[in-house]
């Protein structure tokens, strides 16, 4: 070797030396740092936590007040969990939510990060993109999520309502015992979100299964498998190698094709009679793709339409799925809550079956039951941030490039603020219980400036379909059915949940 070639190894040896050590040395003070905060149970010296029972078992968080986590957070504003070598900094507290939350900072990017790996899903759509991007986006979209634009899909929901009583009634009929309620209640919300935002009529609700609802399922489970194994999460390509990852691919390419089609649908529906837009008071969210303009009068791309219509199915559909699985569950398990509920219902809306725009605003028994099932089972489970400059944050110093997560989970259940977490309890969001609460201690729908743009149009589709339903049944919890609450890509029951529909004498009799 001559004397120039020794030079440049002995250059690049030295550059690969400093750069592993400085990353030691600054990993190992991170840990240093970070032994101050409550650890989210047990962690394993590889695994971290992702192998703990409750990542594929949720209910001992609930059930024994002396071993769980919420109890060793007591005092504290901050949990670390740990994805084998990589922390997640927790914030679980209003004081340490709101700190996050306000950070205009981006949402973390780069190897390892949850939302690179739902950047491979989702592309650059609302969820997941940053900087510029993400600020004409949101500009852009905003007017979709209008009072005057939300207003009709009241015709939408009663609709997809229509369907699930229908079905509801008739699985009773063959399993008279009880029936699981969640490919009912997939359905329908996916139903929901392709009528209202993206002008797709594919009678969804009358196939036993649809695939897109089926991909997204199994989308949500191998993220969190592909979380236990370091090397999967950490490089796509040792994720291809795997069966799993071979089928999150097969899920992947699905999802993407039926966004491509829908897309190409209305492209074709709009060339074919440019006055269908003509007489709309205002376009409904894939006419704003569609027709959007930047000022040098761009539209977007091929590309940035799909990622947004792949974001908005997901986002518009999952989380309303899984706020609605737990609606049910606990109306069927607390019968005077349902009562409440249902006696409101009774109240509101007299001889009509159809709810009316007007109806939203008076359920408000309704409301405080819908907030007190999204403070137990938040469906969205985390926000994360990751720190552009350092930041000083009760006493500790975080470098640049930290991700900062908020855990709705663990702040919805925080000792020191709920000291009766376990117990459900609507009323503790009457404004005389709540006046005193920090407004960062119920966070369902995230807040600050990425804070949920959909949740108007949440709220109004859960209150059209828990109403009817509550009017139509009284809903009894099959118990004898083991309910496994699971963090996947939202807050989910493993196993289903089962429910028994009894007609109600009262309904027989209403137009
Ligand atoms: C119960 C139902 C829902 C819950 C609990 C929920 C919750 C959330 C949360 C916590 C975030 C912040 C996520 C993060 O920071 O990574 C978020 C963001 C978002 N949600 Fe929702 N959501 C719901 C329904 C919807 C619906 C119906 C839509 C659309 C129709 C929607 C569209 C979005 C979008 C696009 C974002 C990203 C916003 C941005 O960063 O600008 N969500 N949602």
């Amino acid at each position: 070797m001559d004397d120039f070639m020794q030079i440049v190894v002995a250059l690049v040896t030295g550059y690969v030396l400093w750069t592993v050590v400085t990353a030691l040395w600054r990993y190992n003070a991170l840990c240093r740092t970070l032994k101050k905060f409550a650890q989210a149970g047990p962690a394993h010296w590889f695994w971290g936590h992702m192998k703990n029972d409750f990542m594929t078992d949720m209910r001992p968080l609930f059930n024994s007040p002396n071993a769980v986590l919420w109890q060793k957070t007591r005092n504290t504003k901050w949990t670390i969990f740990w994805t084998s070598f990589v922390p997640l900094i927790q914030a679980n507290h209003p004081d340490s939510a709101k700190a996050v939350l306000k950070l205009s900072d981006p949402k973390p990017r780069g190897r390892g990060q949850i939302y690179s790996v739902l950047n491979q899903f989702l592309g650059d759509g609302l969820v997941t993109s940053n900087g510029g991007k993400w600020q004409r986006n949101r500009k852009l979209l905003t007017p979709a999520f209008h009072f005057d634009v939300l207003r009709p899909y009241i015709r939408i929901y009663n609709e997809a309502t229509d369907i699930v009583l229908e079905k509801f009634a008739r699985q009773m009929k063959e399993t008279p015992k009880s029936t699981d309620i969640l490919s009912v209640l997939n359905l329908a919300t996916l139903d929901v979100i392709l009528r209202c935002a993206l002008s797709y009529e594919g009678n969804v609700q009358r196939q036993e299964k649809h695939p897109y609802a089926t991909a997204i399922q199994r989308i949500g489970f191998l993220h969190t498998q592909r979380m236990t194994y370091p090397w999967q999460y950490l490089s796509w390509t040792l994720y291809m190698m795997s069966a799993d990852g071979k089928e999150y691919k097969r899920h992947l390419d699905y999802i993407h094709g039926f966004a491509d089609d829908l897309i190409a649908r209305r492209k074709k529906a709009l060339e074919d009679e440019p006055s269908l837009l003509e007489g709309k008071p205002r376009l409904d969210f894939l006419d704003i793709l569609m027709t959007a303009k930047d000022d040098s009068g761009a539209g977007l791309t091929d590309k940035e339409i799909r990622d947004e219509v792949d974001t908005f199915m997901f986002a518009g559909h999952d989380t309303t799925f899984a706020a609605l699985t737990w609606a049910l569950y606990n109306l069927g398990k607390y019968p005077e809550e349902q009562d409440k509920v249902y006696r409101e219902v009774c109240d509101v809306t007299g001889d009509r079956t159809f709810i009316q725009w007007e109806d939203l605003g008076k359920l408000q028994k309704l409301t405080l039951f819908m907030k007190e099932n999204m403070r137990m089972y938040p469906p969205v489970m985390f926000s994360t941030k990751q720190l552009s400059k350092p930041l000083e944050l009760d006493g500790v110093s975080f470098p640049t490039g930290t991700s900062l997560t908020v855990s709705f989970l663990n702040l919805h259940h925080h000792p020191d603020v709920y000291p009766d977490h376990t117990v459900f309890r609507p009323e503790r969001f009457l404004p005389e219980n709540s006046k005193e609460r920090d407004p960062y201690a119920f966070l369902p729908f995230s807040a600050g400036p990425r804070n949920c743009i959909g949740q108007n149009f949440s709220m109004n589709e859960q209150k059209v379909l828990l109403s009817r339903i509550v009017k139509r049944f009284k809903l009894v919890l099959d118990e004898d059915h083991e309910v496994i609450p699971v963090p996947e890509s939202t807050y989910r029951p493993k196993t289903g949940i089962k429910i028994r529909f009894e007609e109600r004498e009262s309904h027989r009799n209403l137009i």
